[in-house]
């Protein structure tokens, strides 16, 4: 496993204060690296800390509010941001909703919060990223559930949450993967990552945050062998972050049966999120339905 020192490198993680984005931030310090929690609850953030700091004592972390919910809070979080950013990890998300659930500006909750809000932020922390920035796509493999038209992308739903989130989650990894073609030769990159299937009663308990009762932890056993803890959930995505051989247009996810689990390995998106043609259209309806524009 190619697992450098990040000494010296800052990374914002959203949704830092639970599951795989804390797992990200625990990993991520412990190789020395200085976090930044994208949290939308300062206490739920505080119990991430202390969690952190029980097991990498001399970690450097910053809480940074964040709510991606709320456009205004997108711009104040990254206004807040007064230093360089090596990388950002988009793992915040909402993994349910019905279609009537709004974030603050009105939008589809999961599109809103997973993709247009991750859109909104990377493109307002754009003079804080260094120049060799990385921002990781956390996508899943629900990305091939509904088919993406970006003409209709903040357009009511109907039928299952299921695929409106496969939605929200494709659009969030065709982001990324335009990102890569945009910022092709200058040096930043982006990725995708998913973490496979990963749940809470098979994840290492930390205090204060949410791992199941005993009792589930002892029924959920025998499925390790399908599948994983959120703790090895976060490995592909702190790999595509980190890792010396991960490289812009990437996707990366755990290499055993069905990408439920495993090790980290480069893994094939779907067609839909890699066209040119979807992306570009799809960067120009997220500006128009946030209003928030890129520099470059
Ligand atoms: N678990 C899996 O098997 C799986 C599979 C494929 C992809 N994924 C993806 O992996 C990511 C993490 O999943 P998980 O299972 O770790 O989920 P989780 O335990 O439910 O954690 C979700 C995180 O997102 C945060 N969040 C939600 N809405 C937010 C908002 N408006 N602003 C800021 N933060 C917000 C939550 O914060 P609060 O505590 O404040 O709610 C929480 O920290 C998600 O993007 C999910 O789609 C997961």
């Amino acid at each position: 496993m190619d697992a450098p020192d990040l000494r010296g490198r800052t990374i914002l993680v959203t949704g830092a204060n639970a599951g795989i984005g804390y797992w990200c931030v625990e990993k991520l310090a412990s190789r020395g690296a200085r976090v930044l929690l994208g949290c939308r609850s300062a206490e739920r953030a505080a119990t991430a800390v202390a969690a952190v700091q029980g097991h990498v004592p001399d970690a450097d972390l910053r809480v940074l509010p964040l709510d991606l919910g709320s456009l205004d809070g997108i711009a104040r979080a990254a206004s807040a941001v007064d230093e360089s950013i090596d990388a950002v990890i988009c793992n915040a998300g909402v993994k349910a909703a019905t279609p009537e659930a709004r974030t603050t500006d009105g939008l589809d909750l999961m599109v809103g919060t997973n993709f247009l809000g991750h859109l909104a932020l990377i493109a307002q922390l754009d003079p804080m990223l260094a120049a060799d920035a990385r921002v990781v796509a956390v996508g899943s493999l629900a990305h091939r559930f509904a088919a993406l038209d970006p003409a209709r992308i903040t357009a009511p739903w109907r039928g299952s949450s299921l695929r409106q989130y496969g939605r929200s989650k494709a659009a969030l990894m065709a982001f990324a993967f335009e990102l890569d073609r945009r910022w092709s030769g200058t040096g930043r990159s982006a990725l995708c990552a998913h973490p496979g299937y990963a749940v809470d009663p098979l994840t290492a308990e930390r205090p204060g945050l949410v791992t199941g009762s005993r009792l589930m932890r002892a029924l959920a056993v025998p499925t390790r062998v399908i599948v994983q803890g959120k703790d090895d959930g976060a490995r592909p995505i702190v790999h595509a972050a980190t890792a010396t051989d991960a490289a812009s247009g990437d996707y990366w996810g755990p290499g055993g049966l069905l990408e439920f689990r495993g090790a980290p390995t480069r893994v094939v998106a779907s067609d839909a999120v890699r066209s040119p043609a979807t992306g570009a259209a799809l960067w120009s309806a997220a500006e128009a339905a946030t209003g928030v524009r890129f520099a470059s």
